[in-house]
C-alpha cells in the first residue's frame, strides 16, 4: 500500500490575499489524532511535491481540510492556491504530531496560543469533546498582525458553540482571545506580552498562571516559540520530552511553504 493517498478538493476558501483554506475527500482508512499534521502536495514533473500541513479537520470529520498561507514564490503554495474543486491532492498517510492532550500533565485551564496560521491544529482540538472532558477551561488565542487575517471566526464564536451535540460545553469552557498587533482592535498586543503583563488572563477572567492548574499547547513561528518558551520556562512551566511529561507542547507553523 502507498504511503500517499490521492484525495479530492471539494471546497476553497480564500480568507484575504495571503489566506487560505480547503476541504478534501477523505480515504476511510486515513485516520490521526486532533492536533496532528501531515505532509501533503501535489505532483509534480513525476515526483510528488510535499510539505508538513496541520490538519484543520476533527478526526471524526467526513472530510479533510487545511490552512495555509499563500507564499508568491513559495515552491507549493504559489501552486497550491490557485487549487480547484475537482483537483487532486497528495496526502501522506502517516500523520503526528507532538500537539495532543496525551502529551500534557493534567490541568485545569488549557491555554492554545496560536499565531498566524498556528491556528490550523488548535481548530481540530477545539472541535474535540473528549478535550472538554479534561479541562474545566480551553482558551484558544490567536495572534496576527491585521485583523483579516483572524480567520474561522465565524466557526469559533458562533457555529461550534451551537454544535448539536456539545454546543454546550463549547459555550460553558471554549473562550476565543483573538489579538491583533498592527491596527486597531478590540485586544492588541503580541500574546507574549499580553502573558507577561497577566492581560491576557485578567481579560479572560481567569487566574495568574500557575504550575498546577494550566497547561499550553503553542503553534507559530519559530521566533514566536521561542518567545513562548522562554516566558513559560521562566514561569517554572516544562516541556513535555521525550517520556517525560510536562506542562506545555510545541510545534512550529509550517510556514515556508
Ligand atoms: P508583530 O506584528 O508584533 O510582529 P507573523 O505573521 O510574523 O508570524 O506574525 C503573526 C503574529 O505573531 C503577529 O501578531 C506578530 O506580531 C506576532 N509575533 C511575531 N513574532 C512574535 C514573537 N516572537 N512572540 C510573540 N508574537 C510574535
Amino acid at each position: 500500500m502507498s504511503n500517499i493517498i490521492r484525495e479530492r478538493v471539494t471546497s476553497v476558501h480564500h480568507w484575504n490575499d495571503t489566506l487560505f483554506s480547503f476541504k478534501t475527500s477523505r480515504d476511510p482508512g486515513f485516520r490521526f489524532k486532533n492536533g496532528h499534521f501531515t505532509m501533503i502536495g501535489i505532483e509534480q514533473e513525476d515526483r510528488p511535491l510535499m510539505r508538513a500541513y496541520s490538519i484543520v479537520s476533527a478526526n471524526y470529520e467526513e472530510e479533510l481540510e487545511f490552512f495555509s498561507i499563500k507564499v508568491p514564490d513559495g515552491p507549493l503554495t504559489s501552486q497550491l492556491q490557485n487549487i480547484q474543486v475537482g483537483d487532486e491532492v497528495l496526502v501522506s498517510r502517516k500523520p503526528t504530531g507532538t500537539l495532543i492532550t496525551d502529551n500534557l500533565l493534567p490541568g485545569k485551564h488549557l491555554y492554545l496560543l496560536a499565531t498566524g496560521t498556528g491556528l490550523a491544529p488548535f481548530m481540530s482540538i477545539i472541535k474535540d469533546p473528549e478535550v472538554y472532558e479534561l479541562y474545566d477551561k480551553i482558551i484558544l488565542t490567536h495572534g496576527v498582525r491585521y485583523e483579516n487575517e483572524l480567520a474561522y471566526q465565524d466557526f469559533i464564536r458562533d457555529h461550534l458553540p451551537n454544535n448539536e451535540y456539545f454546543g454546550e460545553v463549547v459555550r460553558d469552557k471554549l473562550i476565543y482571545y483573538p489579538t491583533v498587533t498592527r491596527e486597531e482592535y478590540d485586544n492588541r498586543g503580541r500574546l507574549t506580552d499580553l502573558i507577561a503583563s497577566g492581560k491576557l488572563m485578567a481579560d479572560i477572567g481567569l487566574p495568574a498562571l500557575d504550575l498546577e492548574q494550566d497547561r499550553f499547547m503553542l503553534c507559530g513561528s519559530p521566533a514566536m516559540l521561542k518567545d513562548s518558551c522562554a516566558l513559560l520556562d521562566g514561569l517554572g512551566f516544562k516541556e513535555t520530552r521525550k517520556g517525560e511529561y510536562g506542562h506545555y507542547v510545541i510545534e512550529r507553523a509550517f510556514v515556508e511553504h
